[in-house]
């Protein structure tokens, strides 16, 4: 069986990680994960992208060599990764010697290969994004945008790839593959792109103007552009993995779609011989407050210290169940705790106590056997079987927030079952009748809360193991297992109380 590999961007090192990369991280880390809970042997790999001018720029600013100014910053994107609980296998710097030497060997059988030659290059180029631009990259007014900051105009000799050979060959996969980029709307953008002639890639940089890169095989005077060397990181970290090769999935942004990943990539693959990645996810933008994220204004939100301040699990819920995977999203305060009280306190806490509390009341603290035609009391387990096909179809389909609205759903139906039985009234009367009742519906709240939590394992990794620890369960080994309605909890010792998800007024 071949491993299913995905992967995030590699995150450049010029500034400390934000709200951005931890978005990134947990929806790739929930995509691992589920693919692991269903089966597959995954491998999943992030890292950083150390090389380029924005680094060496950081890096002269702080007067620190760009070696040393990496070592000093790429800890915090490691740190962050341990933060968020994410399952990554592999973390890859640009400047580790097994990426250089990859890169190196790719570039030489592409230079042997004659997909790489040597011309002049007259233009105009953006240091902000690395990228020469062309006319069309002008507002009507002849003015540059914005997101291309200080734009200079230069000639020098530069070597080019062949990147126009493959336009058409692209096309026809593109067209061949509807599931190569999702949201599929965005391949839509990516064949607009395409409907020009392509430009062949500049893929080196003198060394007078730039320093901090990969030096070509080929020609030492010249650094590898950062985006061609970043690209590789994909395929470096695994070239010596059997049965890794090609990429299931790459997890990236979507201001990198096009051109580098749904363009460079695919071509650099098909030239080196490589097969191409089978999907490009490209997620959408989150602001902050409704204004971009911006350290300068003070408008930011720093993954770590929110995880600290609510948990890590309650981040990583609010950024899979906030936003539909593709589009964009707001981040504040006021809505994460709309979404915290509501869903995970007052809803899923809510329930975790009730179902510890009245075993211990009522049933000392051992969870009793339910009557046969418990499981199925008041359209629970009609609606749990319901949800559980429903919910493993929407992760398949990366519909995330959807999902995790029908796991809440079913926890705020079992409440209501709560409600309706009211083992409180129950457990006041000496009925036989009663007490069958009574002891079903408290065996019926706890199998209803082991097999709900069971569905927020990708996303609520954390707070999944604790609650079956609270109901003094071991999962086994197979997920869907773990999703079928049962008698597993029957004869269990529960916890008396658990804190899941404190108010946020008595935090420090
Ligand atoms: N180094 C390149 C990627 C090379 S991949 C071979 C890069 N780095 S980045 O640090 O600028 O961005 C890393 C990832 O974070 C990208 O996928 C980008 O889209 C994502 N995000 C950056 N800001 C973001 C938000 N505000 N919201 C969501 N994701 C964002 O690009």
């Amino acid at each position: 069986m071949k491993t299913f590999y995905l992967t995030t961007a590699i995150d450049y090192v010029n500034g400390s990680p934000h709200l951005g990369h931890a978005y990134e991280k947990v929806l790739a880390d929930v995509i691992a994960r589920f693919r692991r809970l269903m089966g597959d042997q995954v491998f999943f790999l992030t890292g950083v992208d150390e090389h380029g001018q924005k680094v060496q720029q950081s890096a002269r600013a702080r007067g620190i060599p760009p070696q040393q100014f990496c070592d000093e910053v790429t800890p915090e994107f490691r740190a962050l990764c341990a933060k968020l609980n994410i399952s990554n296998d592999d973390f890859i710097r640009t400047t580790e010697d097994r990426h250089k030497t990859v890169v190196c060997a790719l570039l030489q059988k592409l230079f042997d290969q004659g997909e790489i030659y040597q011309a002049e290059y007259r233009g105009f180029y953006s240091t902000r994004q690395e990228q020469f631009l062309q006319d069309k990259d002008r507002h009507p007014d002849g003015s540059w945008p914005e997101l291309y900051g200080e734009v200079t105009e230069i000639t020098e000799t530069n070597y080019f790839f062949k990147l126009r050979a493959y336009q058409e060959w692209l096309i026809a996969h593109l067209k061949e593959h509807d599931d190569f980029i999702f949201p599929r709307y965005r391949q839509k953008q990516v064949l607009e792109f395409l409907a020009e002639p392509l430009n062949d890639l500049c893929i080196s940089r003198p060394r007078e103007r730039l320093e901090w890169g990969i030096p070509l095989p080929f020609d030492d005077q010249y650094v590898t552009y950062v985006w061609f060397d970043a690209l590789v990181n994909y395929y470096s970290a695994v070239a010596d993995r059997p049965g890794v090769w090609p990429a299931d999935l790459h997890v990236i942004g979507k201001d990198i779609l096009v051109p580098p990943h749904a363009v460079y990539w695919p071509i650099m693959l098909k030239a080196l011989g490589l097969a191409p990645p089978r999907t490009l996810l490209a997620h959408g933008w989150w602001s902050v407050n409704g204004a971009k994220m911006s350290k300068s204004t003070g408008n930011f939100v720093d993954p770590i210290g929110f995880a600290d301040q609510y948990g890590v699990d309650a981040l990583r819920y609010f950024l899979i169940r906030e936003m539909s995977v593709g589009q964009d999203s707001d981040f504040s305060s006021a809505q994460f705790l709309v979404r915290y009280n509501s869903e995970l306190a007052n809803n899923l806490g809510n329930l975790v106590n009730r179902v510890l509390n009245m075993t211990n009341r009522f049933a000392g603290g051992v969870v009793p056997a339910a009557d046969t035609a418990g499981e199925w009391e008041l359209g629970l387990g009609a609606l749990w079987a319901a949800t559980r096909d429903e919910v493993i179809a929407l992760h398949e389909a990366f519909q995330f927030h959807l999902a995790l609205e029908r796991v809440i759903a079913f926890v705020t139906a079992t409440n209501a079952y709560i409600e309706k039985r009211a083992p409180w009234k129950l457990g006041k009367s000496a009925e036989p009748a009663d007490q069958a009742l009574l002891r079903t519906s408290l065996a019926t709240m706890a199998e209803a809360l082991r097999l709900g939590v069971g569905l927020l394992a990708a996303v609520m990794p954390g707070t999944t193991e604790k609650i079956y620890g609270v109901l003094g369960h071991q999962p086994g080994p197979v997920w869907r297992e773990e999703l079928v309605w049962g008698t597993r909890l029957t004869g269990h010792k529960v916890a008396e109380s658990a804190i899941l998800f404190p108010k946020p007024e008595t935090k420090k």
